[in-house]
Order: C-alpha cells, then structure tokens, then sequence
C-alpha cells in the first residue's frame, strides 16, 4: 500500500482548491459576460425577487435558462411540458422562448399549470397526448427520473427533447460511493447515478451531458 507525504496531500487539496475556485470563476464570467447581458427583464425581475427566497437554490440558474432558451428555438419547440416548479424561471424562459400563433415575447395564455404530483399527471396526460410534444424538460424528484423518462418516451414526439436537470448533482456523481454526502441527498444521488448510466446505455435516444449549471442530459428521442 502506498501513503502520500503530507507534503503531497497539501499539494493535492491545493491544487483542488484551485481549480474549484477556477470554475467558480468561469461560472461567474459565462454569467457575467454572456448570460445577464441577454437576460429578459422578467427573468431578471423573477431572479431578483427568487434571491430572498430561503430555497432560492432550486430555482433554475440563469446559463440554464439561456441553453434552454437555445434548445427551444433551435428544435422550433411549440407544444412543451415541464415537471418539477419553484417559482417559475425555467417555465418563464420557456414560455418566453416558444412561439404563439408566430410571435415570441410574450407569456399569455401559453401555460396550462397543473399542480399534482407529477407522475400520476403524466398517466393520465398518456390517455391522449401520445407523442404530442416537442420538448420536455425535468426537474422535480429525482427519485422518479426513470419513471419520466418511460412516461416521456411515450409523450414526446420522435425527433422531440427531453431534457434532465442536476445530472450532475452537485458534482457528486463522480464519487464512488454517497458515504461523504449529506444523509438527506443520498438517495437522490444513487437516483441520479442510476439514471445516468440506464440513459448512457437507452438505444432509443441520442444524448449529450452537459456541465452547465448542475449537469444538464438531453435526449433525442429516436423511435
Ligand atoms: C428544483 S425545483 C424546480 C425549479 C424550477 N426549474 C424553477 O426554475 O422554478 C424542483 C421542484 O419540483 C417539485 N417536486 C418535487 N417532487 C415532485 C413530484 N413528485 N411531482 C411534482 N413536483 C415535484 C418541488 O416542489 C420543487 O418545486
């Protein structure tokens, strides 16, 4: 068995530390230089009144909001549905983001909320929306993510997106075991790791892994 010096370990932690706070860094220059910048006011407007919100960690980030905003236009997304909201910000960006009768730019009579738990909603939505949507995007338990994603696989069109949010959870998926994470995150890691490798390995999607914000996979559903 070999041992690090103590001189290698705080070489080590050092070098993490600062290559943690580099990315922090990043995170802060792609927000500062390329996302508030474009930001619409009434996102900024829910951010700001979001920031005193004692869980205003679950709000969707800003540089997720933008490459939403891009993935909804690029597929040209019409019909879409989100599971899983707080006080709104990816809702709104996506109620920003897609057309109405060809207009952009406004959120009037674009959303349909339905307040219940998500899957049985998604059962009962399966009775006649079969392949009706363009876009999904998912951030609500993690626990149920494979249960979205059979639902969805179901609702989406072929060629539509699904797309799943902290798949990266924190950073934490690289670590081989959730012994050194919070007791009340454990069972959403072993979740998120899960999924991870069931979607890596579902021939019925192509997929991309994205670090930006909490992790972000999006799927192309392929039949
Ligand atoms: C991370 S937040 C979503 C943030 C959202 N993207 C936003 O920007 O507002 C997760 C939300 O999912 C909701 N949620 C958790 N479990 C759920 C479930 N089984 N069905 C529906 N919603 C759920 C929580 O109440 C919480 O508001």
């Amino acid at each position: 068995m070999m041992f690090e010096s103590f001189f290698e370990v705080t070489a080590r932690l050092l070098w993490c530390s600062i290559h943690l706070m580099r990315i922090a860094l990043l995170v802060e220059y792609i927000l500062e230089t390329s996302v508030y910048p474009r930001e619409a006011e009434l996102l900024k407007e829910l951010r700001d009144a979001t920031a005193h919100h004692p869980q205003a960690y679950l709000s969707t980030s800003p540089d997720v909001g933008q490459f939403l905003e891009l993935l909804l236009k690029l597929t040209n997304a019409k019909k879409t549905i989100e599971l899983g909201v707080f006080t709104g910000y990816s809702l709104l960006v996506t109620a920003l983001s897609i057309p109405k009768d060809g207009k952009r730019a406004n959120v009037e009579n674009k959303i349909e909320f339905i307040e219940s738990q998500a899957l049985p909603a998604l059962d009962l939505m399966l009775k006649n929306n079969e392949g009706s949507f363009d876009f999904a995007f998912v951030d609500a338990d993690k626990a149920n993510l494979k249960n979205y994603h059979e639902r969805l696989m179901r609702l989406v069109r072929v060629g539509g997106l699904m797309v799943y949010d902290n798949t990266l959870w924190g950073g934490t998926v690289v670590l081989p075991d959730p012994s050194s994470i919070q007791t009340t995150r454990r069972h959403a890691w072993q979740a998120t790791v899960d999924f991870n490798k069931m979607i890596a390995a579902d021939p019925r999607v192509d997929i991309s892994q994205f670090a930006v914000g909490d992790g972000i996979t999006v799927c192309r559903r392929i039949y």
